[in-house]
């Protein structure tokens, strides 16, 4: 795979990079393990966890921990093989301190996590969701911290919209502090509402690793107009966390698939393909349940869509894209 820059950080990254959320369940730690273990010996250098993933079991101010645990364990002896990315900010708690960018749950949870993931220092800690309680100093002043502190390397941020962003980078000028190096959103085909923000992400080399870019699998085509979903899938699986089914999702998916047929790929490698040739991408954060996933994946990283397709798939898939949940 050939590494593309992680925004202005310097690091090299792979354009997968491996998402974590569902380890604990579906999949389960020893199998977490190795599916860690096969994408390294894939080439992907890149892992993205939170200190709130816990699989399916994951209910809102839940503990987490779990993903973070098990990523531990997996690089026990191979740390310098990736690039480690963890989140903070998600509820993890009852208590009003159990979530949020304050200094306060910043710094205690930096710890917590480095302690999960049994390492001295996080390469990349990502401020997960904007916090509307803390203005951005306070977190950026505590990020700051960290690394001065040598517990953390670079800074990212997670559903933050470019005018965020764009305040971030400022306020890092001004003050000294590190500036941030990339942007984790949901992007894919069907869900494009950050798509306006990717030119400033490019022009201030803050590097895109979208998520959700298979939808939660249902750009693969494994999902079929009046056929039920396949029994190992995450439709059967957990459909809360999955949009629901209906004729224009179908006709849009069946839109992709053909466009995908066109070029013989399956509608899986076509959409991360694509993806990966929108403006500003570092690496995609694939989930996956099993290593030829990760191979899928891996496989669509080098293969190039020809230019007359992006116009086609903005016909199968048009504005407006869908919204972020509500719950969030
Ligand atoms: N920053 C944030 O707020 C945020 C939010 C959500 C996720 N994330 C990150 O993004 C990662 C990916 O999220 P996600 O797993 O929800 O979305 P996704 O990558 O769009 O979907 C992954 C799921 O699709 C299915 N799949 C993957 N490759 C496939 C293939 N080649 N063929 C058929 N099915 C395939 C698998 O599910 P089944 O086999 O079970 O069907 C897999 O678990 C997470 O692990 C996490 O690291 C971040």
């Amino acid at each position: 795979m050939q590494l593309r820059e992680l925004g202005a950080s310097g690091l090299l990254v792979s354009p997968i990079c491996l998402g974590t959320m569902t380890f604990g369940e579906p999949v389960a730690e020893a199998d977490a393990v190795k599916l860690v273990h096969a994408a390294i010996d894939m080439g992907v250098n890149f892992i993205d966890t939170a200190n709130v993933y816990e699989g399916y079991k994951r209910v809102l101010g839940s503990a987490g921990g779990v993903a973070e645990e098990i990523v531990g364990k997996a690089l026990l002896g191979r740390r310098n093989d990736a690039v480690l990315a963890t989140k903070v900010g998600a509820p993890l708690g009852a208590g009003p301190q159990d979530r949020g960018l304050s200094a306060s749950h910043i710094l205690r949870e930096v710890e917590q996590s480095l302690r999960r993931l049994q390492t001295d220092v996080i390469d990349l800690y990502i401020v997960h969701w904007p916090d509307k309680h803390t203005p951005l100093e306070t977190t950026m002043a505590a990020i700051d911290q960290c690394v001065r502190q040598g517990k953390v390397r670079y800074f990212g941020a997670s559903n933050h919209s470019a005018a965020q962003l764009c305040e971030m980078l400022w306020l890092a000028d001004a003050n000294g502090w590190p500036r941030v190096v990339s942007s984790q959103i949901p992007y894919s085909m069907l869900r494009r509402e950050f798509h306006n923000d990717l030119p400033f992400c490019a022009k201030h080399q803050i590097g895109v690793t979208p998520y959700q870019s298979l939808q939660g699998g249902l750009l693969t085509g494994k999902y079929r107009r009046s056929e039920s979903a396949p029994a190992d899938s995450r439709l059967a699986e957990k459909p809360a966390w999955m949009w629901e089914l209906n004729d224009g999702l179908y006709d849009q998916l069946e839109g992709v698939e053909q466009l995908a047929g066109e070029l013989d790929i399956s509608p899986a490698r076509y959409t991360l393909a694509w993806t990966l040739q929108q403006p500003a991408m570092s690496s995609l954060v694939v989930g996956a349940k099993r290593a030829e996933q990760v191979a899928d994946a891996v496989a669509a990283s080098q293969i190039a869509i020809p230019e007359e397709h992006f116009e086609r798939v903005d016909q199968v898939c048009p504005p407006p894209w869908r919204q972020p949940d509500p719950i969030r």
